[in-house]
């Protein structure tokens, strides 16, 4: 029997690249959990979800008795759980959203499976596995020196990944407690196609293309390790395969980069691929703008763990995972101008003068 597994966040960005690996290489029915939150596209999902084997359950994973009723439905062998609200400059204008989502909802999900996962016969039992997929943020921010590792110091800085520790510790209590076969991702920073455009890299596309001032918070002196997400999606299915129970493992780019760098590279391509002459060089739009309160300083993975062990790393280049990105993004206009005419314009957030409370 062709095996099920629930990809929960799978209209996101790095599950819809998950979602679409999973359609493309595999025989699994995938069914993609989601609330379709604001930063769901539905389009991103194209065309996985042609597929015969794929399933659309909209779905709130805080919603107890819904996620209960997806697991008696589907039987699914093994749970990649991305859902979660993913943006820390959302986190400081309005955090309770994240505590929702990333805490009680992951809360609701090991419940959930863990009631599903004590009814299987021990043959199922054996072959389950809940992936929780979570951030290198909830270590906190380095100095100039060293890396962070699977045994490095939890200390989360913002409420994005104060809420994505907070997830991580009840993944890891679920296992000890309860005996849930359970594995722990802790990932650098994302970029790629189909980015909801307020991350950096697309933000610093999309503002050059509309030539406005493209915001860099603080001197850009920040470091973040860049991970091609088609790099983490194949990390992702060898872990929820390969990956110990009860384990972490760290997955991450090799790519550091100063914010300043990354900005300045777009440019470049964007001078090179959708040069404007009359408007002049992309470049001349950076703006320096008031800092991210509580901006952590530097992030840079230590991936010698799941190299070792599982013999993943990571192909793509910054280089070359940029230049197709940007590429992306010049070929997918009608993707992110829905967004930008519907729900997100490019506006500065987190700046913590709205916060909601
Ligand atoms: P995203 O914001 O693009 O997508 C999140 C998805 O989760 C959306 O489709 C949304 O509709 C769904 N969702 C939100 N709340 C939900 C709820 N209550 N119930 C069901 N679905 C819900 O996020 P992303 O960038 O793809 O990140 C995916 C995961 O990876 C997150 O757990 C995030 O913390 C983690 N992560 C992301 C990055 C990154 O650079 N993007 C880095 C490290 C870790
Ligand atoms: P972001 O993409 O929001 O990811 P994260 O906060 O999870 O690392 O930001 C990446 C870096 O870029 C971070 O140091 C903040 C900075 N940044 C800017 O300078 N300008 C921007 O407009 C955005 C969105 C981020």
């Amino acid at each position: 029997m062709t095996e099920t597994i629930f990809v929960t966040g799978g209209a996101g960005f790095i599950g819809s690249a998950v979602v679409r690996l999973l359609i493309e290489t595999t025989d699994y029915n995938v069914v993609n959990v989601d609330k379709l939150t604001y930063a769901a596209n539905l389009s991103s999902l194209l065309p996985a979800s042609d597929s015969p084997r794929y399933t659309l359950e909209k779905a709130d994973i805080c919603d107890a008795q819904a996620v209960n009723a997806l697991f008696a439905k589907y039987q699914p062998s093994k749970v990649i759980h991305l859902a979660a609200e993913s943006h820390v400059d959302r986190s400081i204008d309005g955090p309770a959203e994240f505590i929702q989502t990333n805490i009680n909802g992951t809360f609701v999900l090991l419940e959930a499976a863990l009631k599903y996962w004590k009814g299987l016969d021990d043959a199922s039992k054996g072959l389950f596995r809940f992936l929780h997929v979570s951030t290198d943020e909830v270590y906190g921010s380095l100095g100039t020196e060293g890396y962070f590792h699977e045994e490095h110091q939890y200390q989360p800085n913002s409420p994005y990944s104060a809420s994505k520790a907070a997830s991580d510790h009840l993944v890891r209590a679920w296992h000890e407690t309860f005996g849930l076969p359970t594995v722990i991702t802790n990932c650098t920073n994302n970029y790629g196609p189909y980015q909801f455009p307020e991350k950096l890299i697309p933000v610093v596309i999309l503002k050059i293309l509309k030539r406005e001032r493209i915001p860099v918070y603080g001197k850009g002196e920040n470091i973040r390790d860049w991970l091609y997400v088609e790099d983490h999606a194949r990390a992702l299915w060898q872990v929820v395969n390969e990956g110990h129970l009860g384990e972490t493992y760290c997955i991450g780019g090799e790519c550091e980069k100063r914010n300043i760098e990354v900005v300045q590279a777009i440019c470049n391509l964007m001078d090179e691929l959708a040069p404007d002459a009359e408007r002049g060089k992309a470049r001349d739009l950076i703006s320096f703008v008031t800092d991210r309160p509580g901006h952590d300083q530097r992030y840079a993975m230590d991936i010698g763990k799941i190299r070792q062990e599982l013999g993943w790393s990571p192909a793509e280049t910054f280089e070359s995972g940029l230049r197709q990105t940007v590429s992306w993004y010049l070929e997918n206009r009608d993707w992110w101008q829905a967004i930008l005419d519907s729900r997100y314009a490019g506006e500065r957030l987190g700046t913590g003068q709205k916060q909601a409370g």
